[in-house]
């Protein structure tokens, strides 16, 4: 697995890239490529297509998740590249989990709520030099990413006659339509892909 993770953080060695280091480490000991890079709003973000899951993480400074990831979200290509990718997120602040929740957190799943979230994490100063819960997140995230990787499996089964159907729609639409009808099917949780659930994909997305 080659996971990538993109933060911000104004501080050079701060908590946001300590945070970040272990986590590095524990995901690279269970085996995953592991990539770390600082965002710039306007950067290309092209280069995340290559990674199966990208973890998000910054700090908040007055109130604002850190710029350079909240603008790649709002004004750079990190969002159309981040589009069906797994993703987990992390912040760090000085305030409590449950106030970061309502405040901080939100502005980035705004921009993301097509996406899977495997999960979301937040680090309040008092915790940051735990490394046993920064454990537990890069163990949760493992355990998510094997669980949806493994129900995709599953969901990719094609019936016979959902796959004559898709050999029946214009070639050129096919890939695309196999695509979302393993994530409908996913998201749905069916095991199989038959001509009734495609029906129903389609009606749901406004297909023809
Ligand atoms: C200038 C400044 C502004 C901050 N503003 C907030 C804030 O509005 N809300 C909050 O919860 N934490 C705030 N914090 C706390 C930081 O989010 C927290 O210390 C974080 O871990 C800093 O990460 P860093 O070391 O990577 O810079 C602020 C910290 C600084 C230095």
């Amino acid at each position: 697995m080659k996971a990538v993770i993109l933060y911000d953080s104004k501080t050079s060695g701060g908590s946001t890239e300590a945070i970040i280091d272990t986590i590095g480490l524990k995901l690279a000991e269970s085996g995953a490529y592991v990539e770390k890079v600082k965002c710039k709003a306007l950067a290309d973000y092209s280069f995340i297509k290559e990674f199966d899951l990208i973890i998000l993480g910054a700090p908040v400074y007055y109130f604002l998740v850190a710029s350079q990831l909240l603008g790649a979200l709002n004004y750079g290509n990190l969002k159309i590249n981040l589009k069906r990718k797994k993703i987990a997120m992390f912040l760090t602040c000085g305030s409590s989990e449950a106030m970061a929740a309502v405040l901080y957190l939100p502005q980035l799943k705004i921009h993301l709520i097509t996406n899977k979230i495997l999960v979301e994490k937040i680090f309040p100063s008092n915790v940051l030099h735990e490394n046993s819960i920064i454990d537990e997140f890069v163990i949760d995230v493992l355990q998510a990413y094997n669980n949806t990787s493994s129900q995709k499996a599953l969901s990719a089964k094609w019936t016979d006659e959902s796959r004559e159907w898709l050999q029946t729609i214009p070639s050129f639409l096919q890939s695309k339509f196999k695509i979302m009808a393993e994530e409908y099917a996913e998201n749905m949780g069916y095991k199989e892909i038959t001509l009734e659930m495609l029906q129903l994909a389609r009606d749901e997305m406004g297909g023809t």
